[in-house]
């Protein structure tokens, strides 16, 4: 009997080739099968010695596979194979966050019945072993936030905007043409990237489950390099955050939206397509791992790891059982951003007219927002003033509050932005 770990390979995009390129010359594995979408496809290697076909659930149903390395991406058909390799009995090694974020729960429960396992440390945060600290290395703590830069993509254009003053416009179309941005970029811009892996951040930090669906999410395109000269002025950077804490109630303060961070937050010094996760532990205080978040090698790298876990445990006894995650089958709630509690960067256009000043002083006021800074930028030729303030830290439903009496003023143009600043 072969002693070789046996291995289906279901996707050869980016990461897939990473995988089998890092394990094509490892004697300890056999790679069965892969399979792809075109098999006509010209690919970057040599591919031609491995059987190729184009149905994943060959893979699923074949008995000779013991681990189904899903590396396609998308919830089509990914979630099916993946469900039907788990009731034939293989273990899963996934690089796919929405697969997790959205039924996460639901396979680890099959898994467990089918006393198999799912590895997915490729789905958040690229290369960083990331996953494997959360679920192993940080045992002995009660994690009480989670902050992250999880998405390369707008890491990039907010650093461009930054440090060559490009527009968002601009460091968008250099991140496509970089290869970092996709033609679509809407995922990542507006943040839906980053509330996957956020969710499952957030219910291994916590050990429950939360719905994607509950997660406020705010993008960046909003954002000009205005806002990100001001906010370097008043002390700040701004990242596009992941965060995940525990809130007053027992409801989870999980949200995805960027975020004004002070200089000196070992956060505001991640530059680029790379990533870092900031963790508050009780034991182990605040930590940060930061790397490549997303490529072809580093991320072939966290699924490799992953597989070689699995296939160096597998023959012993009861395995399974020894990796499956503490995570609850009670779904947690999601606390509203109503509820969350921040300090505002706050830019707002007015009529340069008398009494403005006041009248916003008095509105905040009203609501018990307490302005931390102000500052106004100059009046153009059609009288418009750019009013900008900084407050301390106010739950949100009173800046909303405050906000919506001030955009009733007829001396208000328009709020043109509002973002959080981390504390
Ligand atoms: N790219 C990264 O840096 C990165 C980082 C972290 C995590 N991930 C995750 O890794 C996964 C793969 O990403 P990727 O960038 O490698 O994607 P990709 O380059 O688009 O590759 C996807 C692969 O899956 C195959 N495929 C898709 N649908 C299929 C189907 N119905 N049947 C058979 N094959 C199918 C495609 O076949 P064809 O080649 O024939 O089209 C392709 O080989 C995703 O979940 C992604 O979120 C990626």
């Amino acid at each position: 009997m072969s002693t070789k770990t046996t291995l289906g390979i279901f996707g050869l995009g980016t990461v897939g080739t990473g995988v089998v390129a890092l394990l094509r010359d490892n004697p300890q594995f056999d790679i069965r099968a892969i399979s792809v979408r075109d098999r006509g496809k010209t690919r970057d290697l040599d591919f031609s010695h491995f059987e190729m076909n184009q149905d994943p659930f060959k893979l699923a149903d074949d008995p000779g596979i013991e681990i189904l390395v899903e590396v396609a991406g998308g919830i089509d058909p990914a979630y099916e194979v993946v469900k039907r390799a788990i009731a034939n009995g293989k273990h899963i090694v996934t690089a796919n966050k929405e697969l997790i974020a959205k039924h996460g729960p639901e396979l680890f429960a099959l898994a467990n019945q089918h006393n198999v396992t799912i590895f997915f440390e490729a789905a958040v945060g690229g290369g960083i072993p990331l996953i494997s600290t959360l679920q192993r290395g940080l045992q002995a703590n009660r994690v009480s936030r989670v902050a992250g830069i999880v998405n390369g993509t707008t890491n990039y254009i907010l650093t461009k905007m930054e440090r060559e003053q490009k527009t968002f416009a601009d460091a968008l179309a250099e991140a496509q043409a970089a290869g970092y941005a996709e033609a679509d970029p809407t995922d990542d811009i507006e943040g839906r990237d980053v509330v996957y892996k956020i969710a499952i951040l957030s219910s291994l930090a916590f050990q429950a489950p939360i719905e994607v669906d509950k997660i406020y999410r705010q993008g960046i395109t909003q954002i000009t390099d205005l806002d990100i000269k001001l906010a370097r002025e008043f002390g700040y950077r701004l990242k596009m955050i992941g965060l995940a804490q525990r809130g007053e109630s027992d409801a989870l303060d999980v949200r995805v939206h960027p975020m004004l961070i002070p200089v000196g937050h070992p956060l505001a010094g991640v530059d680029g397509v790379n990533n870092a996760i900031f963790i508050s532990g009780s034991a182990v205080g605040e930590i940060m791992l930061m790397g490549p978040g997303a490529g072809r090698y580093p991320t072939a790298s966290a699924v490799v790891g992953d597989i070689i876990n699995i296939a160096s445990a597998v023959k012993l006894p009861d395995f399974a059982q020894y990796f499956q995650l503490p995570i609850s089958s009670n779904v947690s709630e999601v606390m509203p951003i109503g509820e969350s509690e921040n300090g505002y960067y706050i830019r707002l256009e007015t009529h340069d007219s008398p009494g403005v000043i006041g009248h916003l002083g008095s509105a905040f006021g009203t609501h018990g927002v307490s302005l931390h800074s102000f500052t106004q930028r100059g009046v153009t030729e059609d009288g418009t003033a750019t009013i900008v303030l900084l407050t301390h830290q106010v739950k949100e439903k009173q800046l909303q509050a405050a906000l919506e009496e001030i955009t009733a003023h007829p001396t208000t143009k328009q709020i043109s932005v509002v973002l959080r600043v981390l504390s």
